[in-house]
């Protein structure tokens, strides 16, 4: 018997009833397959604020260090994006929750559904063939370097180093080679000594994977060409900051950035969320996409080399698409909400 202990972090806004559905799923999973999972929940970001006035307890990461997983929701609240001299915000428990789990490389996968394809923002032409998985930095760089502040002066430092850059930089190779073997490196090595130290790394580390091409690309012409040409991509290795911008460039190619889940790995429980934010216009409304989170759910059991529960997940959401019981944000006229979308699928899966 396949048993299973998953920390529960849906956060804050649209994060509890998406995360709620992925939980159908994975309960639904357990039933069909007779795994037991046990599902532990903890507070993190502002409702962690509000219930212990920091945004990551102690508790919470000890949850997560005890579990084999971690699903995550969103985090974040309107009340502090506009409050520049808050010391205490929702996304410092995110950012210390990786810290603490040692999660240095974030996964996006993006990927084009072929139902969806006239939803993209571009034109169907250019989004054939397109596949690509992005590998964040996401424990370092300008992040998590020392920062300051006076009245009228502020700096971030951006620091890495070669060890930073080689963990996560063999995972990307590893990947490229199952793939279809290219590796382009994002950076900014015409400006920045940070990216000059990436490319000799990963430079480096090529001469080990030689049935990869090594393409290296400077992040503005990137953010360009993740347009123009996104079918040229496969994997894409690239430091914190520059990866938070281009892959919410890149998650809205497959038509909404609500069907994009991701994985964070590192050193100790891996973590798994929906790339999308707390949206916290949607919270409560029964409105939000459950599809990243769900898919996440899927990721998580891939974790758990459970691929074929996991790919069980991905026929269920594929065939949700395809069959059109999605929310507003892939179709504006005859949209199912949040839950109906969970359960539909929790339905399809039990059959
Ligand atoms: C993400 C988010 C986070 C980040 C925020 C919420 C701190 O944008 O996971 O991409 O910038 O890493
Ligand atoms: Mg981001």
């Amino acid at each position: 018997m396949i048993e299973k202990k998953i920390a529960v972090l849906s956060g804050d806004g649209i994060g509890p009833e998406v995360t709620a559905q992925a939980l159908k799923v994975l309960k639904t999973i357990e039933k069909k397959f007779g795994y037991r999972f046990s599902y532990h929940s903890a507070d993190v970001g502002a409702i962690a604020i509000d219930h212990h006035g920091v945004p990551l307890p102690d508790s919470t990461l000890q949850i997560c260090l005890d579990s084999d997983a971690v699903l995550f929701g969103s985090i974040g609240h309107p009340k502090y994006d506009n409050d520049p001299s808050a010391k205490v915000r929702p996304e410092q428990g995110l950012l210390a929750l990786r810290k603490g789990l040692g999660l240095y490389a974030n996964i996006r996968p993006v990927k084009i559904y072929p139902s969806l394809i006239g939803h993209a923002p571009l034109r169907p032409e250019l989004l054939k063939d397109v596949d690509m998985v992005i590998y964040r930095e996401l424990t370092g760089g300008i992040y998590f370097g020392e920062k300051g502040r006076t009245e009228n002066d502020a700096y971030d430092h951006c620091t890495y180093s070669r060890v930073e850059v080689e963990r996560i930089a063999k995972l990307a190779f590893q990947d490229a080679q199952r793939r279809r073997k290219k590796l382009t490196l994002v950076d900014k090595a015409n400006v920045l000594e940070t990216s000059r130290l990436w490319r000799a790394v990963v430079q480096d580390m090529a001469k080990n994977y030689a049935d990869v091409t090594l393409d290296m690309m400077f992040v503005d012409n990137a953010a360009m060409q993740i347009i123009q040409y996104p079918a040229q991509f496969d994997v894409v290795l690239t430091e914190n900051m520059f990866g938070d911008i281009i892959s919410d460039e890149a998650s809205v190619l497959s038509g909404s950035m609500g069907l994009l889940p991701s994985a964070s790995i590192g050193a100790k429980t891996a973590l798994f969320e929906p790339i999308h934010g707390s949206y916290p216009q949607a919270a409560g409304k029964n409105i939000a996409n459950p599809m990243a989170a769900i898919l996440s759910g899927a990721l998580l059991l891939d974790s758990f080399q459970l691929s074929e529960a996991a790919d069980l997940i991905r026929i269920a959401v594929n065939e949700a698409i395809k069959v059109g019981v999605v929310t507003v944000d892939l179709n504006k006229d005859k949209n199912y909400g949040c839950a109906e979308v969970g359960d539909w699928i929790v339905q399809f899966m039990e059959q």
